[in-house]
């Protein structure tokens, strides 16, 4: 099968890292990774892949001018590999440059081709993330027909049971830590903790938990499902014992009890430390940082300087060596920290671009 992992602009290099960790050759383009497998292939990516947002199916790609040609075509594709009657689908359509172009018309021609190809018809789901999605794309009068392997994002994990304001998305912590080559040698600290997506996304990385694990994908309702596959897959999991300590810390009460109660949902609880602290002093010398500062519109800027400035302090008083990967929406904040910093990639963090910058001593 062709396949294709979506990854965030700014982090798609780090999800082929990731695939290579898997032991899978990819291609990195624009928006994700391209690569080949089998259901096994398939499986795994969405088990492991911590930084990837959904693993599509190019499943049927052909040329198509005008509607009779379309659901001729249409019918060939190996939708019965997928389809049965009990599961719902959603059909989502592009059109660009093409003879094609009204969506509504071509949804409802790829929806009679499937009808005709499985003799039956396919419940339609309402909802977002229910179902199977179908992503119908037409470039130049060719249509590229892919499907939704994941269902809901893969940055939810399933142990987001609490909120706070202004959370990190999971992938993005987990893009984070890996860009800092940390794996769990030194003790992780994350002076930010809010909700506690970093120390959570470290701990399961540390100690070799799919981030997948708590979870269910849309591939599980497919008729072609391979149940034995997936549980040999899932047997397969080695998990590593965690030395070094994971703590998070926060000025609000409420921020560290979300956390715990995040970390207690992932099954890491044991593994991580939260406390109801601001910079606080630490007892260890060599240490990752890793944090997501506040610098929401709700702060005033000389708030926002005065953080960014206090951070560089800390992390200058409480080590002798460190690495600093931090999020700063300006490259003139992130000085602020007073340290040699460069930048590594950027992406969009809750609609704002920010940059992720790294200081190393
Ligand atoms: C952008 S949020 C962090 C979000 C977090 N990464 C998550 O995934 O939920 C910033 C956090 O910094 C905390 N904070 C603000 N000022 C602080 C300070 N001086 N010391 C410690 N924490 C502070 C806020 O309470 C907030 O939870």
């Amino acid at each position: 099968m062709e396949l294709f992992a979506v990854s965030q602009p700014g982090i798609e290099e780090v999800t082929a890292e990731e695939l290579k960790e898997l032991g899978i050759k990819g291609r990195v383009v624009p928006g994700g990774v391209e690569f080949s497998g089998g259901l096994e292939e398939l499986y795994r990516c969405n088990l492991w892949l911590r930084t990837a947002t959904r693993v599509l199916v190019r499943f049927c790609q052909f040329k198509a001018k005008h509607f009779a040609e379309l659901v001729r075509k249409a019918k060939r594709c190996k939708w019965e590999n997928f389809l049965k009657p009990e599961i719902s689908i959603r059909i989502r359509v592009t059109s660009r440059r093409s003879k094609l172009y009204h969506t509504k018309a071509i949804e409802e021609r790829i929806l009679r081709s499937i009808e005709e190809a499985v003799g039956f018809s396919p419940k339609l789901s309402r909802f977002e993330d229910e179902g199977t999605s179908i992503v119908v794309r037409f470039e130049r009068d060719i249509c590229t027909i892919s499907i939704n392997s994941s269902g809901p994002p893969l940055y939810k994990r399933g142990y987001r049971v609490a909120e706070t304001e202004a959370p990190l998305r999971e992938n993005l912590a987990a893009a984070m830590i890996l860009l800092s080559g940390w794996k769990g040698e030194v003790p992780l600290i994350d002076p930010f903790c809010g909700s506690g997506t970093i120390p959570i996304e470290a701990a399961l990385l540390a100690a070799n938990i799919p981030p997948g694990r708590k979870r269910t994908f849309a591939f599980m309702e497919w008729k072609n499902f391979d149940e034995e596959l997936f549980r040999r897959i899932l047997s397969e999991i080695k998990e590593r014992s965690v030395k070094s300590p994971i703590l998070g810390f926060d000025i609000e009460e409420k921020a560290v009890k979300a956390s715990a109660e995040n970390a207690k949902a992932a099954g890491v609880l044991n593994l991580v430390k939260f406390e109801n602290l601001s910079f606080p002093s630490l007892s260890f010398k060599e240490g990752v940082v890793i944090t997501n500062p506040p610098y929401g519109k709700r702060l005033s800027v000389r708030n926002v300087k005065e953080i960014y400035r206090r951070l560089g302090e800390w992390v200058e008083s409480q080590f002798s060596s460190y690495k600093l990967l931090f999020l700063s929406p300006s490259e003139s904040l992130a000085k602020e920290t007073g340290l040699n910093v460069r930048k590594i990639t950027h992406f969009s963090n809750g609609g704002i671009t920010v940059g992720l910058y790294r200081a190393d001593r």
